[in-house]
């Protein structure tokens, strides 16, 4: 097994330590290959996604990902920019469904922006569509004839690409307690339309699980007012941008949610994926040791499950953090002063 560690910019390379300590105190048989990613691949070779990266990724079973994103690259071009390499990343392997789980961890109730009582009952999955909607349309600044500057961006999904999303998520659901919400704004966008169309044609093959409807703006509403509602949500890729980084504060922290990108090609043990935090660079801490690695090893064990098929090794690495959790260990993100390395070796003592 293989798999290629992508440390990227920013906090990404210090939570990435953190996450191969715990890959080590593992001690399984895996071949863990790096390779530059982001601003510090264009500051290197040029180019955020050089193609050793991307051949690397291609050769690997998995690939873990820490952040990209760099204050000083913000003026490039934007095909030069830290950012379009996990777009980038994303589209060349055809990672089509992110996994965005956002669950509750017992003792961090007072952490959640919501009150403890409703922050309590969260436990839901965002499966967010990834390679396709307003991302990746044609877009552009142009000037118009009477000289004023437009801005635009081609918002589309074709049915093929709402259905496999569809599948993805429906057969999560029946994983869980059997719920689905299909979150859109097709009062307004034909877009939405097409997608909950479509939605509807697939629940025929899923009996099982109960379907819902909601429109963005309301479900943004209902994540906030009574989130314990939902069990996996399923959206498109703007909507599920936008949704998961407010799930994430309603559990306590963005330093806690990791996510898993999968696509359709098997391994040998389960399916190629792209496992990444979703909180991004933070260049405003980068370097001073303060980031709380415990998303990056959670995306860790979303890796092991996902690609490896090592379930319970999974199971032991969520636990670890879990119980470091429950024994008071705690970044800043969560009010304490543990530091990065600090909280890296409170979950290796638990493993
Ligand atoms: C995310 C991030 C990315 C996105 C950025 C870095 C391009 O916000 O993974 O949620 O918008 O998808
Ligand atoms: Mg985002």
């Amino acid at each position: 097994m293989k798999i290629a560690c992508l440390a990227g910019d920013g906090i990404g390379p210090e939570i990435m330590v953190e996450a191969k300590k715990v890959l080590d105190a593992l001690s399984l048989d895996i071949e863990v290959a790096d390779a530059d990613v982001g601003g510090t691949a264009y500051k290197k070779h040029g180019h955020p996604l050089p193609p050793e990266t991307l051949e690397l990724c291609k050769a690997s079973d998995a690939v873990l990902f820490g952040a990209v994103g760099d204050p000083d690259c913000d003026n490039l071009e934007r095909h030069l920019r830290p950012e379009q390499a996990i777009l980038g990343l994303r589209q060349a392997l055809t990672l089509f469904a992110n996994l965005r789980p956002a669950t509750m961890f017992p003792g961090l109730e007072d952490m959640s922006a919501l009150r403890p009582e409703v922050a309590s009952q969260i436990d839901l999955l965002i499966v967010r569509e990834l390679n396709g909607d307003v991302y990746f349309g044609e877009k552009a600044i142009r000037t118009l004839d009477d000289g004023r500057r437009q801005g635009y961006d081609f918002m589309s999904y074709a049915e093929d690409e709402v259905r496999r999303i569809a599948h993805v998520a429906f057969r999560a659901a029946q994983g869980r307690k059997k719920l689905l919400c299909s979150v859109d704004k097709a009062n307004v966008l034909e877009t939405s339309q097409l997608w909950r169309d479509v939605v509807i044609e697939v629940s025929g093959e899923y009996p099982d699980v109960t379907l819902s409807h909601m429109y963005v703006d309301n479900a943004a509403m209902q994540l906030v007012r009574n989130p314990g509602q939902f069990d996996v949500v399923v959206t498109g890729n703007l909507f599920g941008d936008i949704l998961s980084d407010q799930a994430s504060m309603c559990v306590g922290s963005i330093g806690l949610l990791a996510s898993a990108s999968l696509g359709e090609r098997q391994t040998d043990h389960g399916t190629f994926g792209l496992y990444e935090p979703i909180h991004g660079s933070a260049p405003d801490i980068a370097g001073q040791g303060k980031a709380n690695p415990m998303a990056m090893i959670l995306s860790l064990a979303m890796l092991l499950r996902h690609s490896l098929g090592l379930e319970a090794e999974a199971a032991k690495v969520e636990a670890a953090v879990a119980k470091a959790l429950e024994d008071g260990v705690r970044g800043g993100d969560l009010g304490g002063s543990a530091g990065t390395s600090e909280v890296g070796d409170a979950v290796v003592a638990r493993l």
